[in-house]
């Protein structure tokens, strides 16, 4: 498809702030902001936790990839906060990579040590993947998930110790870079 700007979608494990920064670049963009978890919760009629519980990840990550096809299928140039498997799925790179290509989106990568989004983590109930030893699964994903995020993202930025606002800020400032960049390609 093609848009005037391309839609963002916000990448990385859970706890680096995904929402939170999309809400507020949506804001700060005045564009639509989209939510994979909250889209799959809606259409699907019950919470996170009990789709994961009731029909196993895998149903739910089919719902994902729906969703997910959908969100960058979508009219405007929203803002999309991914869920943190969304680049689980080969499938999913590949919706990404393709839009990427398109000059329809631009991934970024929000990244963060793993003890940091241990103790961001604590609270929130739509994570049934951190029920057991949160420190070590996250360890685990950062080091599963890492070249994947890596291979999707045109921009990465290291949340660990910033503030949510500081985090807006730099990507507020690489997407102007990167606008400025790809305008001056095509004069
Ligand atoms: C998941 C991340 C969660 C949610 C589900 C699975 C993951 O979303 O989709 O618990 O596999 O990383 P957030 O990244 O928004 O917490």
């Amino acid at each position: 498809m093609t848009r005037s700007e391309p839609c963002i979608v916000l990448v990385g494990l859970m706890g680096t702030g995904k929402t939170t920064v999309a809400r507020l670049l949506a804001e700060h963009r005045h564009v639509e902001l989209l939510d994979t978890d909250k889209l799959i919760e809606s259409r699907d009629g019950r919470s996170i936790r009990e789709i994961f519980a009731e029909s196993g990840e895998a149903t739910f990550r089919e719902l994902e990839s729906e969703v997910l096809r959908e969100c960058l299928a979508r009219p405007g140039s929203p803002v999309i906060a991914g869920a943190g498997g969304v680049v689980v799925r080969e499938q999913n790179r590949a919706m990404l990579d393709h839009a990427r290509d398109a000059g329809s989106a631009v991934v970024v990568w929000l990244h963060a040590r793993p003890e940091v989004l241990a103790e961001r983590t604590a609270k929130g109930v739509h994570r049934p993947l951190l029920d057991n030893d949160r420190m070590g699964t996250l360890t685990q994903m950062s080091e599963d998930r890492g070249p994947l995020y890596a291979s999707v993202a045109d921009i990465v930025i290291d949340v660990s110790d910033r503030s949510i606002e500081s985090v807006v800020d730099l990507l507020v400032a690489a997407l102007d870079e990167q606008e400025e960049f790809v305008g001056n390609d095509h004069e």
